[in-house]
């Protein structure tokens, strides 16, 4: 799903402000059901230009797996496209005494790249949106709510679509889509008490892809 240049320039100009890297344009079958929507490219996706390649798309593979979806069958993409580092200490030889480290996009940020998001979804028109986080939740339904009280349950709610980009407004979109929130495959990995949660939002999710 390539985007038109006049959308690219916009999300590019906007971007140029903040450290940032990189491009994750989205990937697999942008006429498939499902969209699934990460929050950011982290250092591996930034440099390969794939999403979910690195330690998080490992751990995704296996929720995909369990869910019975394959990365070809469905869309893969993110709010932000770029992968926001800033600089750390490192006693690593060799770098310096600094490295990049990833962060979370800030509301800028996903200002800057809102119209492309906005853009998929309206070609794509997926049946299905799985969010992976709270940012991409927030991103698209406007709602603040903790992803551990609503995990794995459907949502059906217009998407926010960017009216002014530079002044970070949103508008609900005329049609309905149906949105189910997941936790961001990387939470693991900082809360492994969470994997029983997430064992059974994904046999939730299983049982309502299959009906
Ligand atoms: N997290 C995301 O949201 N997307 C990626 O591609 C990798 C990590």
């Amino acid at each position: 799903m390539q985007f038109p240049d006049y959308l690219m320039k916009e999300a590019e100009r906007r971007m140029e402000p903040y450290d940032v890297e990189g491009f994750v344009l989205g990937h697999g079958d942008a006429n498939g059901k499902v969209m699934l929507i990460g929050e950011a490219p982290g250092e591996n996706e930034a440099l390969e230009g794939k999403p979910f390649i690195g330690r998080a798309g490992k751990e995704l593979d296996k929720q995909l797996e369990e869910l019975g979806l394959k990365r070809e069958d469905i869309y893969i993409t993110s709010v932000v496209r770029s992968r926001p580092y800033k600089w750390v200490k490192t006693n690593k030889k060799n770098a310096g005494g600094i490295r990049k480290a990833n962060r979370k996009p800030n509301q800028k940020e996903i200002n800057a790249h809102a119209s492309l998001l906005d853009y998929q979804i309206e070609k794509m028109k997926p049946e299905i949106i799985l969010t992976l986080g709270g940012v991409a939740f927030e991103r698209l339904t406007g709602r603040k709510d903790k992803i551990s009280e609503i995990i794995g349950t459907v949502i059906d709610t217009p998407v926010m679509k960017v009216k002014d980009a530079d002044k970070g407004i949103y508008e609900p979109s005329e049609e309905t889509y149906r949105v189910i929130p997941l936790y961001h495959p990387a939470s693991v990995f900082y809360n492994p008490k969470i994997k029983q949660t997430i064992d059974q939002s994904l046999e939730q999710v299983k049982q309502f892809l299959s009906n």
